[in-house]
């Protein structure tokens, strides 16, 4: 396994995905078999949110993590969707006016259409029931989950208002030993351009940050998806630092942020049907490393996290580190060719 050095975290390029799935019992004891099997085989980023599968998928992590060494290991979670929680899953209605709505953490019109809540007394809520889920003290990175949904519906000043507000709350966790790092995680917002409402301004946020806590602020960490179909992250100069016109991934690494890439098989769409010429462009002798090739190449690009479930899809998938990554040019080439069809 490669690993990449940022601040105190040593993380492996490869890591583990938790989102898809039926929150049943079955998937539960797949997913910590493959979870406990991947980090035997040293993948030590596990990611998941609080929503994924009723809870159930951080809860199973809290089990596994009950029972290996949890300072090597990199957990991230989410908060920003409400969430059933799967104890409850007969009268999620009740549960969530009991637990959400009678006790004051949210009102109803704090919450979008999608179900996306921005607000500290919210996050707080969520972050708590995710330690408790995941039976640990501290979170590694927490990621605000899909924050430009809000966008959607609320101004761009309000919208950074709250987003410093939830920052603020979030340093302080740090400071309570609760949290290292934390971040957004994004399915439109980094790979739009910057006239469409949904897009996020990452020298804009970073600075918020800054306001927050100064130089030595913890948003460290953007999560957004790219793959052969969706290589915007890479491509799209929709960013922009000292009048530069850049990628999301080029500006993440000027300024200090760390790129977790989802979907990178497109929630396992791009697994089958790929010209065979791409084996030989990208140097992999199998058609599930492609994308995964196509990924772990692309420069700026720090952790591929890969939604598995089952321990045959892992081993196949590692065996990604068999193989040299390809050149740059290799990957911009075939991006071109993507983009002309
Ligand atoms: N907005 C966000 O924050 C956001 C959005 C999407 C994803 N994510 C994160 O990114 C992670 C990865 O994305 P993803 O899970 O949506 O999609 P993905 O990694 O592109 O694809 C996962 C799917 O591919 C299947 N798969 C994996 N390896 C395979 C293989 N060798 N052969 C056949 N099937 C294979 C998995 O099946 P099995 O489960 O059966 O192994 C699963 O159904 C997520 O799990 C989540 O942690 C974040």
């Amino acid at each position: 396994m490669n690993y990449k050095t940022f601040y105190s975290l040593k993380l492996s390029e490869i890591g583990l995905g938790t989102y898809l799935g039926n929150p049943d019992k079955e998937t539960d004891n797949s997913y910590y078999n493959t979870i406990k099997k991947a980090i035997s085989f040293g993948v030590n980023v596990i990611d998941t949110a609080i929503n994924y599968r009723n809870m159930r998928s951080e809860r199973v992590i809290g089990e596994v993590l009950y029972q290996v060494e949890r300072d090597n290991l990199v957990i991230s979670t989410k908060g920003g969707y409400i969430p059933v929680d799967s104890d409850y899953a007969k009268n999620p209605q009740e549960w969530f006016r009991r637990e959400l709505l009678d006790s004051g953490i949210l009102s109803k019109s704090d919450i979008t259409p999608y179900g996306n809540v921005l607000t500290p007394k919210y996050i707080s809520w969520s972050f708590n029931r995710s330690l408790k889920n995941l039976k640990t003290s501290y979170i590694d990175v927490y990621f605000i989950h899909n924050p430009e949904d809000q966008l959607q519906f609320l101004s761009r000043e309000v919208f950074y208002e709250r987003l410093k507000s939830v920052f603020s709350f979030l340093e302080e966790k740090v400071q309570e030993g609760k949290l290292k790092f934390y971040g957004l995680a994004t399915w439109n917002g980094f790979r739009v351009p910057e006239s469409n409402k949904q897009f996020l301004d990452l020298p804009y946020i970073v600075n918020l940050a800054n306001e927050v806590a100064g130089d030595n602020h913890h948003f460290r960490f953007i999560q957004l998806p790219y793959n052969l179909a969706m290589p915007e992250a890479y491509f799209l100069k929709n960013q922009s630092i000292n009048g530069e016109k850049m990628s999301t991934l080029e500006a993440s690494e000027k300024l200090g942020i760390y790129t977790y890439i989802s979907a990178p098989l497109l929630q396992g769409r791009l697994l089958s049907n790929l010209p065979e010429a791409l084996k030989d462009i990208l140097k992999v002798p199998k058609e599930n490393l492609i994308p995964i090739q196509f990924v772990r190449s692309t420069p700026g690009v720090g952790t591929v996290l890969i939604g598995m479930s089952k321990e045959e899809h892992l081993k196949q998938n590692l065996e990604i580190e068999n193989y040299e990554k390809v050149s740059k040019e290799t990957i911009e080439t075939l991006i071109k060719n993507l983009k002309t069809g």
